[in-house]
């Protein structure tokens, strides 16, 4: 944990000049919502008023960001550091020295003798204690619990999910220099580096947000940056059905079929809520089970207390002391695991995570990136390839259909909705091609008005083989859930 000296000496911003030349290049109208350069700088700066941001996105009119707020600002922040007892300000409760900042950087403001109203004097401060103490101008985005994603493509342009529409924001960073500085103190909290030699890094919010960084020579335009935000709320089932992720009678399916050990893939593309999904299914695993997750960067939230969670490593700056999943899931099989959840299946490691259950580990449960279930028993195919191990193709396919008997397909749809658009179980193989059979599939009829997507989930009519099982595991699931005569939802 660095030290308060450290995390407020650390910071500063790119050279005075460096700065202002960012910011007089950007284009106009390129502003920032929460540090809005008092008007009094906008006008030193002599800048026209915004219009609109780039590629038809309309962007609310916004004073001109200028060289001269961001010197401004710098100023202010040097004097800052130059001002504060480090050491009593250590020993302070957030709050208490949140309010101790503020006061002299008030002070500071007034020295400077610059016009300005209360409004734009809070917002300076604000901005400046936002630097100092949190993550910038990613402070009020962090802050507002509808954003569940934050795209930075680079020091001035930046996108959230909003209530799962993609949207532009009033956002942004003095310059490349400034960004990298907010990656920096984002991935050092946990231990990881970004530089020249390992350019992309994934990190972690002190809340659970997942990020990822990359950075130049990878990156064309600059360091760019996504973050996952951690739901402060995570989702349950009952929130899926609400939102009509899914029926309660699928709800109700899923559940059952975790309880009754069976082996589950959730495939779905990017941000199609798998790893939601995922965390919610673990918790119908029973409360006596041990349960071990692999993750590459900790997502899932355990309700369980019998739980041990693990998480890759990546290489230090010599090359060493990777862990990789594959390792992770051999490890686990020495833990005594009733349970085993990887987090995502991208690598070598779906051989271990294939033959462990296939070998006594039923119930365990992951993800992997797929557009359709078909895709994803031929993504799972391609990954053993992938992890070195040659097998001839009907054997490989066998180990797959044995390992795995349901899928469950997560959608995100064109309107941002989250739906699970198909359950299939895999009932065996028939000659080479391992076979299926879909239970539950959402059927898509058109686009309303507002472009929401419509269609209604439907049991194929089919039975799966494993209601059987689920039976004897004490799972009593009633006949009208397959039936699709009867109105499911
Ligand atoms: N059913 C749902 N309804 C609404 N929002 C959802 C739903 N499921 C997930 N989300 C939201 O969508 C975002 C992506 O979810 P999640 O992280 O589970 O996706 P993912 O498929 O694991 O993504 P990735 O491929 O990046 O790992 C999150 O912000 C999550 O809160
Ligand atoms: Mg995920």
């Amino acid at each position: 944990m660095a030290t308060l000296k450290e995390k407020i000496s650390a910071w500063s911003y790119g050279s005075g000049s460096n700065a202002s030349a960012a910011a007089a290049a950007s284009p106009v109208g390129v502003a920032q919502a929460q540090s809005m350069p008092p008007a009094a700088l906008a006008a030193a700066a002599s800048a026209p008023a915004a219009v609109a941001g780039s590629a038809g996105v309309t962007m609310p009119a916004a004073p001109a960001v200028s060289g001269t707020y961001y010197a401004l600002k710098t100023r202010l922040h040097q004097s800052l550091i130059a001002k504060i007892d480090l050491a009593a300000a250590e020993a302070m409760q957030p709050d208490q020295l949140r309010s101790q900042l503020r006061d002299v950087l008030l002070g500071l403001i007034d020295e400077e003798a610059i016009p300005m109203n209360e409004q734009e004097r809070r917002s300076l401060v604000a901005d400046l204690q936002n630097e100092v103490l949190g993550l910038g101008p990613l402070e009020p985005l962090l802050a507002d619990p509808d954003i569940s994603e934050i795209m930075v493509n680079g020091f001035d342009t930046v996108f959230v999910e909003k209530r799962g529409r993609i949207e532009r924001v009033n956002i942004r960073f003095n310059d490349d220099t400034h960004l990298l500085k907010i990656i920096d103190k984002i991935v050092s909290r946990v231990g990881r580096r970004v530089d020249e030699s390992s350019p992309m890094v994934d990190a972690r919010l002190p809340d659970g947000s997942r990020v990822n960084a990359i950075i130049s020579p990878i990156a064309l335009d600059g360091p760019a940056m996504s973050i996952r935000r951690f739901a402060v709320k995570p989702l349950k089932m009952a929130d899926l059905v609400e939102r009509r992720t899914l029926t309660p009678g699928m709800a109700e399916l899923l559940a059952g079929m975790v309880k009754a050990k069976t082996n589950i893939l959730i495939s779905g593309g990017t941000g199609s809520g798998k790893t939601t999904l995922l965390n919610i299914l673990s918790s119908y695993i029973p409360e006596h089970e041990r349960i071990i997750t692999i993750e590459d960067t900790a997502e899932l939230q355990m309700q369980q207390s019998h739980v041990v969670r693990l998480e890759t490593r990546p290489a230090n700056s010599e090359g060493r002391g990777e862990i990789s999943m594959r390792s992770l899931v051999k490890n686990s099989l020495r833990m005594r695991p009733d349970r085993i959840v990887l987090g995502e299946v991208r690598g070598g490691e779906v051989i271990d995570m294939l033959q462990a259950m296939n070998t006594g580990h039923d119930g365990s449960l992951t993800t992997v990136h797929a557009n359709t279930p078909r895709d994803a028993l031929g993504r799972l195919e391609n990954l053993v390839g992938m992890g070195g191990v040659s097998l001839p193709v009907k054997p490989l396919r066998q180990q797959i259909a044995s390992a795995i008997n349901v899928i469950v397909q997560a959608t995100r749809l064109s309107d941002g909705s989250r739906k699970i658009t198909s359950i299939h179980e895999v009932t065996g193989m028939e000659g080479e091609v391992i076979s299926t059979q879909e239970i539950f599939h959402f059927e898509r009829s058109g686009v309303g008005a507002d472009g929401a997507v419509l269609g209604r989930f439907k049991p194929t009519g089919i039975r799966p083989l494993l209601a059987e099982r689920l039976k004897i595991s004490g799972v009593n699931l009633a006949e009208e859930l397959f039936n699709p005569l009867v109105f499911n939802e």
